[in-house]
């Protein structure tokens, strides 16, 4: 298929793994395809925006764009984590700034000020405004749900909780609600975010793009017999995918050569059988988690347009971990290897990002290691509609 056709060939998207292709590139950096995305995907699904810690008072707030609308997540009066309009109800400025702890928010540009919950709480001047009826100047809100410690928020407004007790049962012992934060790695990525977010859905490109860092560590000829079904999927050897075709969210579970576990530093205790196993979880469309019995590494998409989202590495760790002054040495170290795993990734990406945008590209097949992709793809092909 060209890249110039018209309509795009998606027989080979949607058939089994092992005849599969990829997504066409239309499907990529492209203004028109990602107006569908957004209004068809993005919008209507739950989106991570942050983590519990960062509003973890009453009055803590940070800012957020999500597709370019402006979201503010606060912790308001009564103890409630809130999703509102970061917009201001009279002329359209932006009511909160970065991120800090607040008693209200004031608008810059003409002083409204609101509630930590949204409610309109004052504006000077409009005493001679007749009929301005202030309950119908609380900022807007979206639907919020918290998971495992994560906060998304959905700007379909109608939408159900994601049920994701499944996935809660895989990853118990590595109690990631209780994980914090360190400061992310951030990095600009001037394409489109589905280049960044199937990069780590996959290990396949790990011997070759991180030869010098993890790629000795698992061993991707071990996983040769691909065998999948439509309620089980799983890849022979020590690795593992379990969860089927047609959920929202993948669980998947490779094997180390040897233990993961750092002695000496604080980390919940796993069962033995999970000491070597590194597990991705993905919940479509952006979150993707690689936990590990150390740490978890949570790369966050936050997406902007067709051909620009900002990445995001957060390094989750146990609270001593984070907070005790003796290790910081350990997560600087953590931080300095997550970061060279990523400076590897990066320069491919944007070749791929270039790649994608020849006129001679036509989609390549997938290797049996790449799963998690076609899952994506033809779970985002459904949503399409
Ligand atoms: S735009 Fe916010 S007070 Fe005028
Ligand atoms: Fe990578």
């Amino acid at each position: 298929m060209k890249r110039n056709s018209k309509f795009p060939d998606l027989t080979s998207v949607k058939a089994p793994l092992s005849e599969a292709s990829f997504l066409p590139s239309e499907y990529y950096g492209n203004d028109m395809h990602f107006l569908r995305e957004k209004t068809t995907i993005l919008q209507r699904n739950w989106i991570v925006v942050g983590r519990w810690e960062q509003v973890e008072n009453t009055g803590d707030y940070f800012t957020i764009d999500l597709f370019e609308e402006p979201i503010v997540i606060v912790r308001d009066q009564n103890n409630t984590v809130k999703a509102l309009s970061n917009v201001c109800r009279h002329r359209a400025a932006a009511v909160a700034q970065g991120s800090g702890n607040t008693k209200h928010f004031v608008c810059p540009y003409h002083q409204w000020n609101y509630k930590l919950s949204g409610e309109f709480n004052g504006a000077p001047a409009m005493e001679r405004a007749t009929d301005f009826t202030k309950e119908e100047c609380g900022l807007d809100e979206f639907p919020v749900m918290e998971w495992q410690g994560f906060i998304f928020v959905n700007l379909s407004k109608t939408a159900k909780p994601l049920d994701l007790t499944e996935v809660d049962d895989y990853i118990r012992p590595f109690h990631l609600s209780e994980l914090k934060r360190l400061e992310p790695i951030r990095y600009d990525c001037p394409w489109d975010w589905k280049i960044s977010s199937e990069n780590v859905m996959e290990f396949y490109h790990y011997p070759g793009v991180h030869a010098k860092t993890v790629g000795g560590l698992f061993d991707i000829n071990n996983s040769i017999d691909a065998e999948y079904e439509d309620s089980l999927l799983a890849v022979g050897g020590e690795n593992l995918y379990a969860l089927g075709r047609g959920k929202p969210y993948i669980f998947a579970m490779q094997a180390s050569q040897n233990s993961l576990i750092t002695p000496g530093i604080p980390a919940f205790e796993v069962p033995e059988s999970l000491a070597n196993k590194q597990v991705g979880v993905h919940v479509f469309p952006n979150i993707s988690l690689i936990i590990t019995p150390n740490f978890t590494v949570w790369p966050h998409f936050i997406i902007d347009n067709a051909n620009s989202h900002r990445l995001e590495y957060n390094i989750l760790v146990h609270p001593d971990l984070a907070d005790k002054p003796e290790f910081s040495g350990i997560r600087e170290y953590f931080r300095e290897m997550i970061q060279a795993i990523h400076d590897e990734d990066m320069p491919v990406l944007k070749q791929v990002a270039k790649g994608l945008k020849s006129a001679n590209h036509t989609p390549g097949r997938l290797s049996h290691l790449e799963l998690v992709i076609w899952l994506f793809h033809t779970w985002m092909l459904e949503e399409l509609g």
